[in-house]
């Protein structure tokens, strides 16, 4: 009588939630899917109108830059899919690649360039960079006013400090704690377990969990019986990269689960010859968590719309001239 939770992602919020309560009373519980796809295109709309009315008051197109250095296949198609989002909200976009065996001195050179770039609101340097090129050295170049990675030293050195305010804070865990929010409201006083504890994600997210009041416990590669943190978890994250090794005994009754990996795996009945999977065992743990992100259609959406959204916001710091 049940059905499985990815069944489900097709229906509108309201029925998700309606059915998959009732089946809660049922012994055999299913989770909610939170469709991060359908989120991410509202966020979008909403992106669009403020860029309407940003246009409407005088000020400039809001414009993103975007550095890739290197061949990245992954960096490749998150890049173009962050170009595409900002011309559907009117986002002006500026793609610049530099190749593998660019110097430090070159990507340096570029960054300085964009920051004096009164068309270019917001710097992305993609990450990964090529092992040669000394990350913090790019990433403390960006203007901070500029800084729509939220990166930047000062950014996540405001993150850090309780009463500071970062102008902007990172897209993927921005985005983690707007699906949270969405699904189960405030945060305060919940058990989280975040795994990984990346600059990009685990950190970040580690430091805007805390600044909601919620008890957070950061687990990573030297974490021992990570199962005895996870199964303690009201709200568990997952940013490792290892597919599917988040199982159902893991997980609280009714946790919320945020799936960020994102890793791809052999698979020759595909035209592309793989498939993308997450961290998490999806049916297994669909049957215990309250809540759950698929992937894809989870978080890989939000972390774009909280791009779009970090670049309008630094179109209206910097102002009419873009200065
Ligand atoms: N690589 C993986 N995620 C990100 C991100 O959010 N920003 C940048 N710049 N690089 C990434």
């Amino acid at each position: 009588m049940l059905k499985d939770a990815r069944e489900l992602s097709g229906y509108s919020d309201r029925i998700r939630k309606d059915f998959c309560f009732s089946s809660r009373e049922n012994v055999d519980m299913t989770a909610t899917v939170i469709n991060g796809r359908m989120i991410a295109a509202s966020i979008r709309s909403e992106v669009a109108a403020e860029v309407h009315i940003l246009l409407d008051n005088g000020y400039p197109k809001p414009g993103l830059a975007t550095v890739l250095v290197g061949e990245n296949p992954a960096s490749k198609v998150h890049v173009q899919a962050k170009h595409r989002a900002c011309q559907e909200v009117g986002i002006e976009s500026f793609g610049y690649e530099l190749p593998a065996t660019a110097s430090q001195q070159e990507v340096e050179a570029l960054v300085k360039r964009l920051n004096e770039d009164p068309r270019v609101h917001g710097i992305l340097v993609q990450m990964p960079l090529p092992s040669g090129i000394d990350e913090e050295r790019v990433l403390n170049g960006i203007r901070v006013e500029k800084d729509v990675d939220g990166f930047h030293p000062l950014n996540i050195g405001r993150l850090a400090q309780k009463g500071r305010e970062p102008l902007f804070v990172p897209c993927t865990p921005a985005g983690v704690m707007y699906l949270l929010r969405h699904a189960i409201g405030d945060l305060q006083g919940k058990r989280a377990v975040v795994i990984g504890r990346s600059n990009i994600v685990g950190m970040p997210l580690a430091l805007m969990l805390l600044r909601a009041n919620v008890t957070v416990t950061v687990c990573h590669s030297y974490t021992r019986r990570l199962e005895e943190h996870t199964r303690m978890a009201d709200v568990l994250v997952s940013a490792m990269g290892k597919p599917a090794a988040v199982r159902g005994d893991w997980i609280k009754p009714g946790a919320v689960v945020i799936d960020v990996g994102f890793s791809r795996v052999e698979d020759l009945s595909q035209k592309r010859g793989y498939r993308l999977v997450g961290d998490v065992a999806f049916e297994e743990v669909a049957r215990v968590a309250g809540y759950i992100t698929p992937v894809p259609g989870g978080v890989g959406p939000m972390t774009i719309a909280m791009l779009l959204k970090n670049t309008v916001r630094a179109a209206k710091i910097l102002g009419h001239n873009g200065e």
